[in-house]
């Protein structure tokens, strides 16, 4: 009997991503996505990458209680893999309101209608922004959070309902995967990652340099306690993230586990410059700048926990993460916004 998963936040860049991954293990998906920060165009191509299982779509705002409960009185969804969400922590800061009610309705709303319809699996697309200023590298599940902007405590708090309904209900079998710096794309160069206006994160910034879209590159800060200067991060490639969450989903038990999903290794700002230098045979150009608001000299994830309980590791490298997002870049200069039709 093939099991039918709904993922939110399936048209973004780690949700079509881990929808692929699962039609290919033949679950059937039913994506629900708002399109406020993806293109519909990415349902598209998970549909022609997926293969084994059925795809079906909703364009839904999840802030509408009524319309979460349609999802589930039209489909026979026995588990959900929550991506749906604002995740700028730049304009977190700006509309801290927008954040909560977002964040908090939509995750209560498909956690309330969860239960009206006996549905008790949940795989919660969290982050290490909710670690905030770690005291130790790298960072265990059990490092203290306190998150610094909106945003990350929106994640937070979504951790802790989480924890209060496994707390109340034994049912419930959930799992909090807090992701580190997700890159890369599907090896098709056909899925990856499309940010509207100017990226905040770095990846999409450099290859959009590569490409010509943009012309110089700020480094924000070289003056970091690092081996070269400027911050480290624990990049993971979008599809052993995707992996992660089919493997979390697989081994779901009475409870609620936070899980980091991160290699242990760090790469510096001007590590991925060089790297993708090497990969898209493109110059970089580059000013450093000084430091942005918020930032840390170095996140790092201990991996060991998912590594052991959910029998799951990422084992792609940095110079394969930033080949696939070039070959995603390249083939679409203009992301989703480039394809014909
Ligand atoms: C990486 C490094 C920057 C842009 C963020 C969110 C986090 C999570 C992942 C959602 C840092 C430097 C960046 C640029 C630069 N998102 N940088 N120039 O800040 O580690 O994490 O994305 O869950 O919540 O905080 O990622 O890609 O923005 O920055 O020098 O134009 O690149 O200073 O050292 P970050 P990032």
């Amino acid at each position: 009997m093939t099991k039918t998963i709904l993922v939110t936040g399936g048209a973004g860049f780690i949700g079509s991503h881990t929808a692929v991954e699962l039609l290919q293990r033949d679950y059937d998906v039913v994506i629900a996505d708002d399109l406020s920060n993806s293109s519909a165009k990415a349902i598209d191509v998970v549909s022609s990458l997926g293969g084994g299982g059925n795809v079906a779509f909703h364009k839904v705002d999840l802030t509408d209680e009524s319309l979460v409960a349609e999802l589930f009185d039209e489909h026979p969804i026995e588990a959900v893999v929550h991506f749906a969400g604002l995740k700028a922590v730049g304009e977190s800061v700006e509309k801290p309101i927008h954040y909560y009610r977002t964040n908090l309705i939509s995750t209560m709303n498909l956690l309330s209608q969860m239960a009206n319809h006996q549905v008790w699996d949940f795989v919660f697309s969290s982050s290490a922004t909710v670690y905030g200023t770690p005291e130790q590298l790298p960072i265990p599940e059990t490092a203290p959070t306190g998150a610094t902007n909106p945003y990350g405590r929106t994640k937070l708090m979504i951790e802790e309902i989480c924890q209060d309904l496994a707390a109340a209900d034994d049912r419930w079998r959930m799992s909090l995967l807090r992701y580190f710096n997700p890159v890369g794309a599907h090896a098709s160069g056909q899925l990856g990652e499309d940010p509207r206006g100017i990226p905040n994160n770095l990846v999409p910034f450099v290859m959009q340099v590569a490409v010509g879209r943009r012309d110089k590159l700020q480094v924000f800060g070289g003056d970091w306690d690092t081996h070269d200067g400027s911050g480290v991060r624990d990049y993971i490639h979008v599809v052993d993230l995707a992996a992660g969450h089919l493997a979390a989903l697989e081994t779901l038990s009475e409870g609620c586990e936070a899980y980091n999903l991160g290699t242990g290794n760090g790469s510096s700002v001007l590590d991925i410059i060089s790297t993708a230098e090497q990969v898209s045979g493109k110059s970089i150009p580059y000013d450093i700048v000084e430091r942005r608001s918020g930032d840390i000299a170095t996140s790092l994830a201990d991996p060991s926990k998912a590594n052991q309980e959910l029998g799951w590791r990422a084992d792609r490298n940095l110079e394969a993460m930033l080949t696939d997002s070039w070959r995603w870049q390249s083939m679409n200069p203009m992301g989703f916004a480039d394809s014909s039709d």
